[in-house]
């Protein structure tokens, strides 16, 4: 007995010893050293520390300017930079409820407010000019520009059946509207020396999403220019950030009930401002995070262990949009035989 143990000891040592196993298992050691390192990050940059303040880009009554301002998102990301104490600009094309709003934010939080109504999808010179006089003759400083508008497919559809208006609106919505609101906002600020502009992405984006490819692909462009727009302002003092989200409760996302997966606007928005420098979920990628918790952690799991290219998850991604759309015709089946 005593002997089969020592030879059973010998054959481990031997097989340690081993110049192959050692560096296999230095290897694995350091990769599994990286992960854990990674997975600390993780957690402290979503429930530990804080992000950078928002009085770093302009004290009480500097002016934020919020496109999409009047629903969802974009409507509580107004309400939150007005609690906070900045005036706000309001931009989205329903003129009575941007003043529905604006009285609310004036009567509660004693701020002043701007309104545009403005179709971004119409892409008007007109319009912009009277942005650009807006930001020049009645407003003072812009600390804070918001990039929220966006649109997506109105239900999950094969590329080739996409109507074409639906692709020229998500595509001048999204990347257009972004980049013409921008550049009318970011002299002032490189003059100044200071300023965020925040940009709201998805995870539509970050995972390459089969039936809403246009969506997906405008999506994907946010980040890359961000990043790069990113690098570019930060020796001006000007902070770019990239705001990575799974789903949220919202007209857009057609779900009204909140979970643990799918917060609120107001959950969401309340980590997006909390987190401004951090990177959340979203490790490693410049400028870019994902603040809510639970996003959070799907964007680092799926990026630490599979790969947001990776074929596998675009595959799951494509079935679960399938099913969406399989649901999508039969609800619009059923309301059609209603109204009939
Ligand atoms: N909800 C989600 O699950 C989710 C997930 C990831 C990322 N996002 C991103 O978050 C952002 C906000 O989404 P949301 O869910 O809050 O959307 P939403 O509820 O549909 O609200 C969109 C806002 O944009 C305005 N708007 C729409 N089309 C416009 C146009 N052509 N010109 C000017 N304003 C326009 C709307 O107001 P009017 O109709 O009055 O114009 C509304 O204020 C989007 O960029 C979206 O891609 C959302």
């Amino acid at each position: 007995m005593e002997d089969k143990i020592a030879a059973a000891l010998g054959d481990s040592t031997d097989y340690w010893a081993s110049p192959t196993t050692q560096i296999f298992a230095f290897i694995g050691l350091f990769w599994l050293s990286i992960k854990i390192f990674s997975f600390w990050r993780l957690i402290a940059s979503l429930f530990i520390l804080p992000g950078t303040s928002l009085t770093k880009f302009g004290k009480k009554s500097t002016w934020a300017v919020i496109t999409g301002a009047s629903d969802g998102i974009g409507k509580e990301y107004a309400i939150q930079l007005a609690a906070k104490g900045f005036n706000v600009v309001l931009i989205s094309r329903t003129q009575s409820k941007l003043l529905d709003l604006a009285k609310e934010l004036k009567d509660k939080y004693h701020v002043e407010v701007r309104n545009l109504a403005m179709d971004f999808a119409a892409n008007r010179d007109k319009d912009y000019a009277a942005l650009k006089k807006l930001l020049q003759e009645e407003v003072g400083e812009v600390g804070i520009l918001i990039n929220n508008v966006g649109l997506s497919h109105s239900i999950p559809v094969p590329f080739a059946e996409t109507p074409e208006q639906e692709m020229k609106d998500i595509v001048t919505i999204n990347c257009l509207a972004t980049l013409r609101v921008t550049q009318l906002v970011v002299p002032g600020m490189v003059a100044r020396r200071r300023g965020l502009i925040l940009n709201m992405a998805s995870f539509g984006g970050l995972l390459p999403t089969p039936l809403l490819a246009t969506y997906s692909g405008s999506k994907a462009f946010l980040q890359q220019w961000s990043s790069a727009l990113f690098s570019e302002l930060a020796p001006h003092g000007i902070t770019v950030q990239v705001v990575q989200s799974y789903l949220v409760t919202s007209a857009m996302s057609k779900i009204r009930r909140a979970s643990w997966l799918v917060p609120t606007p107001r959950q969401f928005v309340k980590a997006a401002l909390g987190k401004i420098g951090r990177s959340g979920g979203a490790q490693g990628i410049l400028g870019t995070c994902t603040p809510y918790w639970a996003h959070g952690i799907m964007h680092w799991a799926i990026a630490s262990f599979a790969g947001t290219m990776n074929g596998v998850v675009i595959g799951i991604n494509k079935r679960m949009h399938e099913d969406i759309r399989r649901r999508a015709l039969k609800k619009a089946e059923r309301d059609g035989k209603k109204s009939s």
